[in-house]
């Protein structure tokens, strides 16, 4: 189907022209037995999720909206490094795709210039210290040419950046594949998938905004750790992990 050329990933396809969220329906079918790898992909979402409860706006037609569960034996310390490993996929794959220059804002989105193209949301289900499931949410701006207004400063699509109509299947090919070769790649070569992470990511070395104990503290976003923590100096001097969460990269 699609004309995938994935081994494991879209195994089981779940199409649908509207649905409330494709992260939902991947759980809700996780529970009734759906396998490692299924995908579900909608043309239009009544009920877009985005990361810290925000909502994230799905028209019809105009992007990728879509879910892979993944079910096979994972550790909940893995689950960030996951986030971080699509987050990476979906970028090699717009540079492939459309040449457009795509970097990733720390932990996963993906921005070309100050503005965002796709947003990640991964969710998990795990009983006492195995893992049940994971649903990693992807969306991608591909031909919007419009956004509402209190989005317009902060979002953007390929077609706005390309200048040219976007095929969106060709793209999600893509995404699926490179997101199972960094899968596969992951356990041999950590360091090395880490380090191509590293150089793609623009919250390094740049000043950040973010929390600690509810308080706002800004630093210098230094390293990526192995398991996929942002490394911040804070004007202090002190070194934190920072986990997920809010992070404000000046000037993105
Ligand atoms: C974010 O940047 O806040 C994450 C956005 C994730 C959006 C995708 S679209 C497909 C999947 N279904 C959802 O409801 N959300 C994710």
């Amino acid at each position: 189907a699609l004309g995938l050329k994935t081994k494991l990933l879209a195994n089981e396809i779940y199409c649908y022209d509207l649905i409330d969220s494709t992260n939902e329906e991947a759980k809700r079918k996780a529970l009734a037995g759906a396998p490692d790898g299924s995908l579900f992909v909608t043309e239009q979402q009544s009920g877009g999720k985005g990361r810290l409860g925000r909502s994230w706006t799905s028209p019809a037609g105009q992007g990728l909206w879509f879910t892979i569960l993944l079910r096979s034996s994972l550790l909940p310390s893995q689950v960030a490094s996951i986030t971080l490993l699509a987050g990476l996929a979906v970028c090699r794959a717009v540079r492939k795709a459309t040449g457009c220059a795509a970097m990733i804002k720390w932990p996963n989105d993906i921005v070309i210039g100050s503005k965002k193209i796709c947003g990640i949301l991964t969710e998990m289900a795990a009983e006492m210290d195995r893992i049940e499931y994971v649903a990693v949410g992807i969306g991608v701006n591909v031909n919007n040419e419009n956004f509402p207004e209190e989005l317009s400063a902060k979002a953007t699509s390929l077609r706005l950046e390309s200048g040219s109509f976007v095929r969106r299947v060709p793209l999600l090919q893509e995404i699926l594949l490179e997101f199972e070769t960094v899968l596969n790649d992951y356990p041999l070569h950590p360091e090395s998938l880490l380090n191509e992470y590293k150089t793609q990511c623009v919250s390094l070395n740049r000043r950040v905004g973010f929390t600690r104990a509810n308080q706002k503290m800004t630093g210098v976003a230094e390293d990526i750790s192995p398991s996929g923590e942002l490394i911040v100096r804070s004007d202090d001097g002190v070194l934190y992990p920072v986990y997920s969460g809010e992070v404000t990269v000046q000037g993105i």
